[in-house]
């Protein structure tokens, strides 16, 4: 057996499903993708997304000849409402993305019996949700599939990497024609991806998480190592030459070990978003809705905050790695979203939210940030 399938039969351990309902990819996009083309998305269809999520999901809608329609986010899910959806569904609707912000999901059942309704597909983008659960199921399993990420700061990690689960059994014949055209990872690739893994392992720290994050995002920009998304994919809409990428040996073998840690790394995530919940309801601060504290595993606690920039600096000074998720509706871009045909004029909320987002992490020991919270208060809206 391959490492792959020695990892796929681990996850869908994991999941309580078969293991033939799990694909693995270099990054969780390209499964995104390769749902998509499984679901025989193409030219003239259509395909409903929120305005609130990372430019490589658009990208990949839009590397299939298919058109991102945006439907705004409730401000206080942080995920699109029933009626944002329907006011987006047209003829050409194909597709439904529910997205589950931070580990967060929100109206699952609502949102694909809506989609069922009109005969349209499901795909939930659970990148920040593996392992958490919605209504006592695991995230993912509702919806036709799902795509994962097991990228750096995901629920756990293997370097970069993504999976899919399919949950449809009429998507798993195309699905696997679709995947026998995956291209192996090349020599350069599982290098740097093996001394990047080594660097995160033994490199960072609290104190130098700042540092590395701005050495590892110059070092990306200029293409010398691998980042979350490539030059081309944050500055157009072409697809770019070997994106359509296998899981490696490397991932497979890493995810494997970061797995048997997860359920004890949710318990302590979940423990640390209540104490922060806390802290923010006692101050009557924005806070996560309750109906998503019972269940939910927590990637990250969002917080809105006046200035960004500034919150960001002090955090920085007082070394806690907060987090900038999302810095614009189609994160990180900041210029002009009109290539991926969203006009940030339509979706007010997600453009209030990108701009005071930050996040809180949420592994380890939380006394350090609740004082930053103490201390910066005025600063939290
Ligand atoms: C909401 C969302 N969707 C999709 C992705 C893509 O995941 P990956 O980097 O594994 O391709 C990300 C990446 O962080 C994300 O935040």
């Amino acid at each position: 057996m391959s490492a792959q399938d020695h990892y796929r039969i681990d996850l869908a351990r994991f999941l309580d499903i078969h293991y033939d309902q799990i694909s693995l990819y270099w990054k969780g996009r390209v499964g995104l993708f390769a749902v998509l083309k499984a679901m025989g998305v193409g030219p003239g269809d259509e395909v409903i997304l929120p305005a609130f999520t990372c430019v490589v999901v658009p990208n990949a809608i839009l590397y299939t000849g298919a058109t991102p329609v945006y439907a705004d986010i409730n401000p206080s899910s942080l995920c699109c409402d029933v009626q944002s959806i329907e006011k987006a569904i047209t003829p050409k609707t194909k597709v439904l993305l529910i997205q589950n912000m931070l580990g967060l999901s929100y109206k699952v059942h609502e949102l694909v019996a809506l989609a069922k309704a009109h005969g349209i597909y499901t795909i939930e983008d659970c990148t920040h949700g593996f392992g958490g659960k919605y209504q006592g199921q695991f995230n993912g399993l509702i919806s036709d599939a799902a795509f994962f990420s097991s990228q750096w700061n995901k629920p756990f990690s293997t370097g970069i990497g993504g999976m899919l689960v399919v949950n449809n059994p009429a998507l798993k014949e195309p699905l696997q024609k679709i995947n026998a055209t995956l291209l192996p990872p090349g020599f350069k690739d599982r290098t740097v991806l093996s001394a990047l893994i080594w660097a995160r392992t033994y490199l960072l720290k609290g104190y130098t998480y700042w540092t590395l994050l701005r050495c590892y995002r110059w070092l990306s920009k200029k293409g010398w190592v691998i980042g979350s998304s490539s030059t081309e994919e944050l500055s157009g809409t072409t697809m770019p030459e070997g994106y359509f990428k296998n899981m490696s040996q490397v991932q497979c073998r890493i995810g494997k070990i970061a797995l048997k840690s997860l359920t004890d790394a949710m318990i302590i995530r979940k423990t640390n978003a209540l104490k922060v919940h806390e802290w923010l309801v006692k101050h009557d601060k924005t806070c996560v809705p309750e109906s998503h504290i019972e269940d939910h595993a927590f990637l990250k606690y969002p917080l809105l905050v006046q200035d960004r920039g500034a919150f960001l600096e002090k955090a920085e000074k007082a070394r806690l790695p907060l987090g900038d998720w999302f810095v614009s509706p189609l994160h990180p871009v900041k210029s002009s979203l009109i290539p991926w045909g969203l006009n940030i004029d339509e979706y007010p909320h997600a453009c209030y939210i990108s701009e005071h987002i930050v996040n809180l992490p949420l592994e380890g020991d939380l006394s350090r940030l609740i004082n930053f919270l103490e201390l910066y208060q005025n600063e939290i809206l």
